[in-house]
């Protein structure tokens, strides 16, 4: 079970809470208020409460609990300022160590985890705690070594007292793996309940989002030192609501408040602008910044290694491993388009719960049949399944989504946005958005995502969100998923025709697997030794191989079978599975 301590304002008691988060996650879903309770009754100061700027924020939010994608992105980048990353040796005593930082000021909230060694992330109530705590913190000395001497927000705790005994629950940072997965949904009662369980056991947990708010802010503190008031903000699957225990971290160096762009020039009389270089192009000085915040990173950023510029990419970048928090990441520069996509899968899957439990399946089903993949290449990308998701959920006959159109219509006048020409309005209030009485069932709508993409015609068709319709192709890609905002641009371009093909045969499969009573409906029985059920449902759907389904280990250089004769192998082992069990030969299903 995942844990979560939470700390009352007041260290003074040092008294620890502990609620289970995927549960609070469910809770103050199903609640709105409960969140708000939760905290009122800890006495846990949040920073909406702190600041007129939040406040000020807060007066626009809906009533309804739901906060706009800007809020949250505010309040978490706050609430990264005034945290810190703290090695620890592995047995620390969780109680001395609150109590030594508390020295500093009230914390917030805290958690341990582990990566390559036992991390604490500790949020304080004020910002001005962090100050007086890096005062206190001394530059390592080595002696047959040299320091850099960079000071960040990454520390380590050294004990060169009594050494202590016990270690504190770490949490874990990763998905369960997915033979464990496989079994978990094995024993759900139902399809829905199986596809609701996947989702809470892969999306990003609290501390996973406060980890990677911590490490854009840690990041910010490099770049600050060119650019001060620049921000780091993470987007992508980090942000968007469909992020996976283990996805990349995605992030946009975002220099709009040192560009000018928000500065009123006055229409006459005297001003003063700053002196500046002259690149050749936007995407040349970008390069250049990124070149520079590379180079920054990968000689002083303490944890940050293998560090690479791939500056010519379109859209240029620097991808590094963040060791402390194990993240893979990505920092890119002038990308506010793909801030304006995250936001919009965001608020698409903040309007029915539906959205996110789908996505997620539909991930989790195309990685276990490598129809993605970590690797680049020419699979289909979790964006692009993302995208076609949203994409079936608005064919339907009672849409569940709305059209981005339409919500382009709902905007209001702060919501206008026109990036490099393109414009990327659309509504960021939800009580203004009207939903559809749809109440078909995840299980209902995971079956029909089968029928419609192993039936689309991807030769003429492309699909567009924002029509909320397919349209004749213009161009030869196998795969075409036009960018909601730059519709001249194919998200899935690389996609080959090979790749798609396979995904389309697993389409068919899946359906058909999923109308059979042999799959759709829970085992009665369980294997003898383990007391678990035989996969079914979503867990049949997840199997990599037949020769697994049947319990065999699959020989590598095994030929693939053609779709029909895996499903009839596969079935075949799941009867004589169940006749094994109960030893009455009469099948297996309730
Ligand atoms: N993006 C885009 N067009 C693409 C690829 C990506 O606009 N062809 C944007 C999307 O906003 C996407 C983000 O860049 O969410 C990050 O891309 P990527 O890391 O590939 O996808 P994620 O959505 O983050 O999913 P994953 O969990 O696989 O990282
Ligand atoms: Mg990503």
């Amino acid at each position: 079970m995942r844990l979560y301590q939470w700390l009352s304002a007041t260290m003074a008691s040092s008294m620890v809470f502990v609620l289970p988060m995927r549960t609070r996650g469910s809770l103050s879903k199903c609640f709105p208020k409960f969140d708000n309770c939760f905290q009122r009754k800890l006495g846990i100061n949040t920073a909406a409460s702190r600041t007129d700027r939040l406040i000020k924020k807060d007066e626009v939010e809906p009533k309804n609990g739901r906060k706009t994608f800007y809020t949250v992105e505010e309040e978490r980048i706050e609430q990264a300022q005034r945290s810190v990353l703290i090695s620890c040796p592995a047995k620390t005593n969780e109680k001395k160590f609150l109590k030594y930082l508390s020295r500093h000021g009230d914390i917030n909230k805290y958690f341990f985890y582990e990566s390559y060694g036992m991390y604490a992330v500790v949020e304080f109530v004020h910002k001005e705690s962090l100050t007086s705590l890096l005062n206190g913190t001394a530059i390592p000395c080595i002696n047959h070594e040299a320091t850099m001497p960079f000071k960040s927000r990454l520390l380590s705790l050294r004990n060169t007292g009594s050494v202590d005994q016990s270690a504190p629950q770490c949490q874990s940072q990763t998905t369960i793996p997915i033979n464990d997965l496989i079994q978990r949904l094995s024993n759900e009662n139902s399809i829905d309940h199986q596809i609701t369980s996947l989702t809470e056991m892969y999306q990003l947990t609290e501390e996973n989002v406060c980890l990677r708010y911590l490490v854009c802010s840690l990041l910010k503190d490099i770049a600050a030192a060119y650019f001060p008031e620049c921000k780091i903000r993470p987007f992508g699957s980090s942000v968007n609501g469909f992020g996976k225990l283990g996805c990349d971290l995605d992030m946009f160096l975002d220099l709009d408040d040192i560009s000018g762009r928000n500065v009123k020039k006055p229409k006459a009389g005297l001003s003063l602008e700053y002196q500046t270089k002259r690149a050749a192009s936007e995407r040349a000085a970008t390069q250049s910044i990124l070149s520079v915040i590379g180079e920054c990173v990968d000689q002083f950023g303490p944890g940050c290694v293998g560090v690479q510029k791939i500056l010519q990419a379109r859209c240029p970048l620097v991808r590094f491993a963040h060791q402390p928090s194990g993240f893979q990441c990505d920092l890119t520069a002038n990308n506010r388009v793909a801030m304006k996509s995250s936001e919009l899968l965001y608020l698409y899957g903040e309007l029915d719960h539906r959205v996110r439990c789908l996505v997620f399946s539909v991930r989790c089903w195309a990685r276990a049949h490598s129809i993605t993949s970590s690797i680049p290449g020419a699979w289909i990308t979790n964006f692009s399944l993302t995208v076609m998701v949203l994409f079936f959920l608005q064919r339907r006959t009672v849409p569940i989504l709305p059209t981005l159109d339409h919500l382009k219509d709902l905007a209001g006048p702060l919501d206008k946005c026109v990036i490099e020409g393109n414009d990327c309005t659309f509504v960021s209030d939800f009580t203004k958005i009207p939903l559809r009485d749809n109440t078909e069932t995840l299980e209902q709508l995971l079956q029909e995502f089968f029928e419609f993409y192993g039936t689309f015609a991807f030769s003429r068709m492309s699909i567009n969100i924002r029509k909320g319709r397919e349209q004749s192709k213009s161009e030869v890609s196998p795969l075409n998923i036009q960018n909601p905002f730059d519709a001249a641009l194919n998200v899935s371009k690389n996609v080959n025709g090979t790749q798609l093909e396979r995904f389309v045969g697993l389409c068919r499969e899946s359906a058909w697997m999923l109308q059979q009573r042999e799959f759709n409906v829970p085992h009665s029985q369980t294997r003898a030794a383990t007391r678990d059920r035989a996969p079914w449902g979503l867990a049949a759907l997840l199997l990599p191989s037949v020769s697994q389904a049947a319990g065999v280990k699959v020989r590598k250089n095994r030929k693939r079978e053609p779709a029909s004769e895996r499903i009839k192998s596969l079935l075949e082992s799941l009867k004589n599975r169940d006749d094994k069990t109960t030893g009455n030969g009469t099948g297996g299903n309730s």
